[in-house]
């Protein structure tokens, strides 16, 4: 299993080392386009090997896409992440092109590859590379739904002072700070609803804290995160790379499913050798309708952004 991730940042190198870490993929290169960064975090991570017991074997590029030749799986993080105070659909204009060169170099040489897709604004990334490479939908995959989701585990295990294994909650919708849909009314402690733990005034505030996860994150730390975004790359990778069937909330094109349609956007998938195996269409309650409804018209006017 060969797998590539594309942008030797922060976002990739935790995700490269992520997948070593958990060791089912035999090889992952790390491609940049800043001369030796990619080689050198490559290095570093393998010098890693023996103490952490991996043996994926990392090696990394400066643009050179020949050497992903083959990949099965390949991550797009390429791009400029946000700075405090800024939106992730503020990063169109320069992410857009970058993420249409580096899919159309991925495929031209791994014409068989699943792309996940990271960037920001990562809904409209990914819709971009559905409208401008000719890969199946079932093999372009956006990454948000995970990561919004494994945060509002974290806020709802806060709130509950329980242990994160109790937990199981999912993020629907866009991947934006005003678009992202909890599902409240699903989410559980143990199978039992979170409503019996937690006032609907709390609920609320972990809705808004969930929401607003990335953006807390960014004026924290100065730059967008890197270990969850890292980690959910990592966890959906295992996915398609172990044939798992696992679900996520994914960003995929959809056709219907949900009543919308021409939009990638967070649904729930099952994630297998095949990319997105399934799409689960669950039914939602009126409000988490209009939620989800309204998150597709801030992603619809986001894609309109985009020069297609
Ligand atoms: C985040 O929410 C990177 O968009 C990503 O942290």
């Amino acid at each position: 299993m060969k797998v590539t991730v594309v942008g030797a940042g922060a976002v990739g190198a935790s995700c490269a080392e992520y997948i070593a870490i958990k060791n089912f993929a035999s090889e992952v290169v790390l491609l940049d386009i800043k001369e030796g960064y990619a080689e050198g975090k490559a290095m570093d991570l393998m010098q890693t090997a023996s103490l952490n017991g991996f043996d994926t074997k990392i090696t990394g590029s400066t643009s050179d896409y020949s050497k992903t030749a083959g990949s099965d799986i390949a991550v797009i993080t390429s791009g400029i992440p946000r700075k405090p105070g800024m939106t992730r659909e503020e990063l169109i204009g320069i992410n857009a092109g970058i993420v249409k060169t580096v899919s159309s170099n991925l495929i031209e040489h791994s014409p068989n590859v699943i792309l996940i897709v990271v960037s920001n604004p990562m809904d409209a990334m990914t819709y971009l590379v559905h409208k401008t490479t000719n890969l199946p939908k079932h093999k372009i995959i956006g990454m948000g739904g995970a990561l919004d989701s494994a945060r509002f585990k974290y806020r709802l295990a806060e709130a509950m002072e329980a242990p994160i294994s109790d937990i199981d909650g999912m993020v629907i919708g866009g991947h934006s700070d005003k678009g992202m849909v909890p599902l409240i009314s699903h989410a559980t402690r143990n199978s039992i609803r979170v409503s019996e733990f937690l006032s609907e005034d709390r609920l609320n505030q972990v809705a808004e804290d969930t929401k607003v996860g990335g953006a807390t994150l960014t004026k924290l730390l100065g730059t967008s995160a890197w270990y969850a975004p890292g980690a959910a790359v990592s966890g959906l990778v295992q996915a398609i790379a172990c044939d798992q069937k696992k679900m996520f909330t994914c960003s995929i094109y959809l056709e219907g499913e949900y009543g919308l349609n021409d939009i990638c956007i967070g649904v729930p998938v099952i994630l297998g050798k095949n990319g997105i195996e399934r799409i689960v269409d669950i039914p939602l309650s009126d409000a988490e309708k209009a939620k989800m409804q309204e998150s597709a018209e801030g992603v619809t006017k986001t894609n309109s952004l985009l020069e297609l």
